[in-house]
């Protein structure tokens, strides 16, 4: 059986959840979803960075202790991803606060490794940070006096353990030769890669040794032997992805299935286009020196603007997800549209007026149509029970036959991430079934040729089938819905089903779905602006 493991990354707790946290959560849980579809067994982890100096600073303002502020704040992340039933409607297995004991021993063993290893040792930082970015920039590197984010920068001189990145630049360089799949999109890639070749020829390189400890503040994991130093806030976080599978356990069943080993990594992490560095350079650095597996493969999103206009607090434009929801009306709408309107890879804008319209036109009126005319059809005209076909046309046959290319676009486009394009493929052949029963009519036909009306209703009773199999992973409330309403029992809704949908007629399938089907009811309402 194929495992895998995807994560989101840890989200800071300076403050309340807002749409780039909802969305990296939705495309993974999307990808999670993907998986189990595929009969994989999965692991989805999402949760929270607490510690560091950002967040440190936040508690500080609103004079409370730190960890009773970061068990307020990470509150309001678990409630949108809580097992069982939550806001954003997403399956991960796990949540992992940096704060947990759990995750302290597994930060501490990860050093010591690296430590033994003989890949950090003690010196002194003098140079610029970055709280809000939680990152040292060379002075090279400031773009009129702040860091390249734009955030202001403030001068640090202290004792610090430092990590030799110097020492990976090859061994980095030969490994994203070997695995030109590790970051995707390309772009990225090559973006990361041509980071990693700067560090040989200057000598202001990228690959200098990294700081990896700080002395002037204590709210992190404290460094094994020393006392006096707390983790940098990264390598903390990082760690996060091997607490969660288990680790410092490296024999455990959770480890080795979903962590993996050298010859067989499972790990994905997606991460926005802003911490790809932490993830694609420092991150598989910190692994080879502790002789850990690597991730397998890196996914690289865009950021979200709001109206066209960055996000920020002082815009006073951040959308928190429950605003999002109201919007879209349901939590189904909401991730249809940000998986449908982000390119992967690019940047998207989040417009009500575009939400309303994808919404509206691909969901209710393209899909809803459909499952509308044809469900309301087979009840009226067969009395609720599953029409039975005689004979495919050279019509039919075509139909199926493009079906079945759609589908297999569909796959070749999740295994690269674009959902943007995959939700293409589900619309098509929605629009497909459309053009088809539009041209057959099959309401005209109950009293001249009611077999070939039966024909045409049971080839589109298939086809909603297959469009409810296949938007599981994107709206998986209403897929349920369509499927129910279209008697394909809940056993039978994993990809593996959707050939024999093509290749079969409903009376060889009875096991897949039901005989008689429940009266149609609305499956995918349209959004009703204000
Ligand atoms: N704590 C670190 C991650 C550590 S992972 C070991 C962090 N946290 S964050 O809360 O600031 O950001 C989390 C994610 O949200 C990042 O992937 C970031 O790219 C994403 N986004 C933040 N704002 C965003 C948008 N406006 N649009 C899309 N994603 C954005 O970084």
């Amino acid at each position: 059986m194929e495992n895998f493991y995807i994560t989101t990354p840890i989200y800071y707790v300076n403050d309340a959840p807002h749409i780039g946290h909802a969305y990296t959560t939705i495309a993974c849980d999307a990808m999670a979803r993907y998986h189990r579809l595929l009969n994989h067994s999965v692991k989805f982890t999402t949760g929270t960075d607490e510690h560091g100096q950002k967040v440190y600073k936040a508690a500080r303002d609103s004079g409370i202790d730190p960890q009773l502020f970061t068990d307020e704040v990470s509150k309001r992340f678990r409630e949108l991803v809580a097992t069982g039933s939550n806001i954003l409607n997403v399956t991960n297995n796990d949540f992992i606060r940096t704060t947990e004991d759990r995750h302290k021993k597994a930060a501490q063993q990860f050093w010591k490794r690296i430590k033994d290893n003989g890949f950090i040792y003690l010196g002194a930082y003098s140079g610029w940070y970055s709280v809000r970015d939680e990152a040292y920039f060379q002075e090279s590197e400031l773009v009129d006096g702040k860091a390249p984010t734009g955030a202001p920068v403030e001068w640090v001189e202290e004792q610090s353990y430092f990590f030799k990145l110097s020492a990976f630049q090859d061994k980095l360089l030969e490994f994203y030769e070997k695995n030109p799949d590790f970051i995707i999109p390309a772009s990225r890639y090559n973006e990361v890669v041509s980071f990693v070749r700067g560090g040989r020829n200057y000598e202001q390189g990228a690959l200098k040794d990294l700081s990896i400890s700080r002395t002037s503040f204590d709210w992190g994991i404290k460094v094994p032997d020393d006392e006096s130093h707390i983790m940098y806030v990264w390598i903390d976080a990082l760690t996060n992805y091997l607490t969660s599978a288990g680790f410092p356990d490296t024999d455990s069943t959770d480890w080795l299935t979903y962590w993996g080993t050298k010859e067989k990594r499972n790990c994905t992490h997606v991460v926005g286009k802003d911490i790809l560095r932490f993830h694609a350079v420092y991150w598989p650095a910190f692994l080879m020196a502790a002789e850990l597996p690597l991730p397998k493969q890196i996914v690289a999103h865009g950021w979200w603007t709001i109206e066209g206009e960055k996000m920020s607090k002082s815009l006073g434009n951040v959308l928190t997800p429950h605003a999002m929801i109201k919007e879209a009306g349901s939590i189904d709408a909401l991730r249809y549209f940000m998986l449908r309107a982000m390119s992967f890879g690019n940047d998207g804008d989040f417009s009500k007026a575009r939400l309303n319209e994808t919404v509206n036109a691909e969901l209710s009126n393209n899909i809803g149509n459909l499952a509308q005319r044809t469900l309301s059809l087979i009840q009226k005209n067969c009395n609720g029970s599953i029409p039975q076909p005689d004979g495919l046309t050279s019509v039919d046959e075509s139909l199926f036959q493009k079906v079945r290319e759609f589908v297999e676009k569909y796959h070749e486009n999740m295994k690269q991430y674009s959902f943007r394009e995959a939700i293409e493929q589900v619309i098509g052949i929605s629009s497909l079934a459309n053009e088809y029963i539009n041209s057959e009519a099959p309401w005209k036909l109950k009293n001249d040729n009611p077999k070939r009306m039966n024909t045409v209703l049971h080839n589109i009773l298939k086809i909603l089938g297959i469009i409810g199999i296949l938007i599981q992973p994107f709206t998986p409330d209403a897929a349920d819905k369509l499927l129910t309403q279209s008697g394909i029992k809940p056993e039978n809704r994993s990809f593996l089903i959707i050939p024999k949908l093509i290749e079969l007629t409903i009376s060889e399938l009875s096991e897949i779905i039901s005989k008689n089907l429940p009266a149609p009811e609305g499956i995918f309402p349209r959004i009703v602006s204000l």
